[in-house]
């Protein structure tokens, strides 16, 4: 069927339990190692399913979503529990949350940490949310970086766990008007290694997600700018010790403002990403079917990044991409990942006939899943 496509089970989901996630009171299910279909009507839990593949592959939800908001209502936890084929092995994990407690990550039994899951598994979620890396707050642009960045190298996601402590004791300091200079230092000296990184990544990502645009577009142009907000003056310089002294000396430059304000102003935690759009930017300029091709130039590239980085196709969950795309540009966009692992792709309206064929086709009515075929 896809030409360009051949398939290397090499990670995938052998089988999922959820016990009270969203709209599921409980959901087993037993998916293919290549395509799964979800079609169901629009309410059903077809996005909701997706996010459950999400928080078991990295304990977490792409959505910027708090756990408490998962929990299915009125109850006082979730559960989401799988079995994870990875070469000869199978690997069993749980990710549970109480209302009033601490998440709880279990690999093979035995209590782990998320980064844990970072080292192990990979997986991309694509779907109508992504306009908002394009049009929405900085905050959902950082989540994107973060999530992919640390799927690329745990040292990231240990920086940024490092980083967010570290702020969190200067803003303590901050609010309570004590001496705060230590951190600044701890900041910087982290910080560094966190631009270094998303200068990087941006830099590979614009290369190849500026092709993938253009195929989507008819030659529209699409470029990505990293303004990080601890350099006034961005060289891309990929030296450590520069860019962590010039930090320092920002953060001592914006030393008085931060104790009237309270709260820490620069660094990596107010960085921003600037897409332009034939040359403008997206956030103010960009129409919605520029954002959309967008963000699936951007999923597809991080997929391949992904993918040579980690050596094996991560799971790729695809939520209504063809709602807004016409069937030849979908199926242009489905044969442009290549080698292509295991695939969830929901949809409210019929699915390509050609991808129904060799797809495990599930049906989803209220939190209820049943196979069709
Ligand atoms: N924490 C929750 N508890 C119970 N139901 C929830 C929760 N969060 C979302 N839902 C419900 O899930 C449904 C939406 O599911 P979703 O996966 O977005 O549907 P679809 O993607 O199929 O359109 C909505 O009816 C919503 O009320
Ligand atoms: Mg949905």
């Amino acid at each position: 069927m896809f030409a360009s496509a051949f398939f290397i089970y090499t990670m995938h989901l052998d089988s999922l339990k959820l016990t009270s996630f969203r709209n599921f009171e409980t959901l087993q299910l037993t998916p293919s190692a290549g395509i799964n279909v979800l079609h169901g009507k629009n309410g059903s839990g077809k996005s909701n399913l997706l996010e459950a593949i999400f928080v078991l592959c990295l304990g977490r939800s792409q959505r910027g979503n708090k756990d408490g908001d998962i929990i299915k209502n009125e109850q006082d936890s979730y559960r989401v529990e799988g079995t994870m084929h990875d070469g000869d092995r199978s690997i069993e994990i749980a990710v549970a949350v109480m209302r009033r407690g601490r998440k709880q990550i279990t690999i093979n039994g035995v209590k782990s940490k998320a980064l844990e899951l970072y080292e192990r598994f990979s997986v991309v979620a694509a779907g109508p949310e992504d306009s908002e890396i394009l049009a929405g707050p900085p905050s959902v642009r950082r989540l994107f970086l973060n999530l992919y960045i640390s799927q690329q190298s745990t040292k990231y996601l240990e920086n940024i766990t490092k980083y967010s402590r570290i702020l969190s004791q200067k803003n303590a300091a901050l609010k309570e008007n004590i001496e705060f200079d230590s951190y600044n230092y701890l900041l910087a000296e982290t910080g560094a290694k966190i631009i270094i990184a998303r200068q990087l990544f941006l830099k590979t990502l614009n290369k190849s997600a500026g092709s993938f645009y253009s195929k989507f577009s008819n030659n529209g142009e699409l470029d990505i700018k990293y303004k990080p907000s601890a350099l006034e003056e961005i060289e891309f310089e990929v030296d450590e010790s520069r860019i962590k002294e010039q930090f320092e000396a920002r953060l001592n430059e914006v030393k008085e403002q931060e104790m009237i304000l309270k709260t820490s102003i620069v660094g990596p935690h107010r960085d921003e990403i600037e897409f332009d759009i034939n040359s403008f930017p997206a956030r103010t300029h960009g129409s919605q079917g520029e954002w959309r091709s967008a963000a699936i130039a951007l999923k597809l590239s991080v997929y391949e990044l992904l993918k040579e980085k980690r050596g094996f196709s991560p799971i790729l969950l695809l939520d209504e991409i063809f709602a807004e795309l016409d069937e030849s540009r979908s199926a242009a966009v489905i044969d442009s990942f290549n080698d292509l692992g295991q695939l969830f792709l929901t949809t409210a309206l019929e699915p390509p006939a050609r991808l129904a064929q060799k797809a495990l086709y599930l049906n989803i009515d209220s939190g209820q899943v049943e196979v069709v075929r």
